[in-house]
């Protein structure tokens, strides 16, 4: 098992991310036997019954989707807490993928102002992102994430068994992270990628576990420097503003990895134009999303649309939005005061 610590300077807290396969069996029965309690996502809980405990009153059963993901369900989990004699001291594992995480993590930020959080991601998503730099949170009224916290876990159990049974369209959802991750702070990792792309999409263990490792080391890096996101952070937005645009103009039938992906395509082409990238970073990166069979362009079903949801990025200021995009030799540059329309104007 391969291990990185994380370092929340401005807390001064830090905490352990392990990945490793076939740990975690070991890790939930320690759990069990300190009384913690468990919510667990109801797909990960039926696939997993050998080591997910099941009938026990200290574990929820969380039907994990976008629609769930709200206060709701956060009051549901605080009552099943309280109901079930949790204290301050308490331990909350979260075992499920980004949604099972965020919802989870928040409700632990907030029991009692907070007990203890452990993070077992079982999504490619979740391991290499979600899990790592303690965004907490739910949607409002639709709006994503629109409510939540800053709440570091206390460790990251990262087991890559839990991948074989992911589905293919949610392994790409989460490959597309870790190849945005890449592709803005570290150009070697992005050629491993590229040069171990057959055995990545093979799930070959070994690649799968330096991918995932590596991914966690430097959003933990970014992390360290830049909780908050008021500086540094704003780079793991890279594809980020025009996949809002693309899953608002497709009603969100094109999954978010996939609208990054092509959303990282057009950034690229953004910055390529006016200088902040040259042609080998653009054909890298278009190059590699071809080769692992993401789409690479879009076409607009209504660009009104588009334009509505990228100016409502969050990134959004006076004179425009800020976007981030991957420089030359994968270094991500942060391009502030852009128009939102000569993002659209690209498609
Ligand atoms: N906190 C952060 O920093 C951060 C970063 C990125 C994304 N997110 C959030 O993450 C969420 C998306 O996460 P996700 O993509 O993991 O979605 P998810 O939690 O919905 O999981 C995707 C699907 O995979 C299933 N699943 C989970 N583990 C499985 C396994 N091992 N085998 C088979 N199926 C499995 C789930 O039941 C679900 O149907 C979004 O809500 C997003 O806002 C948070």
């Amino acid at each position: 098992m391969k291990s990185t610590t994380v370092n929340i300077s401005e807390t001064n807290k830090s905490y352990n991310i392990y990945v490793g396969s076939d740990f975690i069996h070991d890790r939930i029965e320690y759990y069990i036997k300190e009384n913690a309690y468990f919510v667990v996502d109801a797909k990960v809980a039926s696939l997993y019954r050998n080591i997910i405990p099941q009938n026990s009153s200290n574990v929820f059963i969380f039907q994990a989707n976008e629609k769930t993901k709200t206060l709701s369900s956060v009051e549901k989990i605080l009552l099943f807490l309280k109901n079930n004699g949790a204290l301050r001291d308490s331990t909350l594992v979260a075992i499920g993928g980004g949604i099972t995480g965020d919802t989870a993590a928040f409700a632990a930020s907030i029991y009692m102002r907070g007990i203890k959080l452990v993070q077992v991601p079982t999504t490619l998503l979740s391991m290499v992102d979600s899990s790592v730099g303690g965004k907490t949170g739910v949607n409002l009224q639709g709006i994503k994430n629109n409510v939540g916290s800053f709440y570091q876990p206390s460790e990251v159990l990262i087991d890559s068994y839990f991948l074989n049974s992911l589905s293919n369209k949610e392994y790409l959802n989460g490959l597309a992270e870790a190849i945005k991750i890449a592709a803005v702070q570290d150009e070697e990792f992005f050629y491993f990628i590229d040069d171990n792309s057959q055995n990545i999409l093979a799930r070959k263990k070994c690649s799968m576990e330096n991918l995932i490792l590596k991914s966690c080391m430097l959003k933990a890096h970014v992390v360290e420097q830049d909780e908050k996101e008021s500086g540094i952070r704003k780079l793991l937005n890279f594809g980020h503003t025009a996949a809002h645009g693309i899953e608002s103009d497709s009603n969100y039938k094109i999954h978010h990895g996939f609208a990054v992906a092509i959303g990282m395509v057009y950034e690229s082409e953004y910055a390529l134009k006016h200088g902040h990238t040259d042609e080998k970073t653009y054909n890298a990166i278009k190059g590699l999303l071809h080769r692992l069979n993401y789409p690479v362009t879009y076409t607009p079903k209504n660009k009104d649309i588009m334009l509505a949801a990228v100016a409502k990025d969050k990134k959004a200021g006076k004179n425009g939005i800020s976007i981030a995009v991957a420089g030359r030799n994968m270094q991500g540059v942060i391009i502030n005061n852009v128009k939102p329309k000569e993002i659209i104007d690209l498609f």
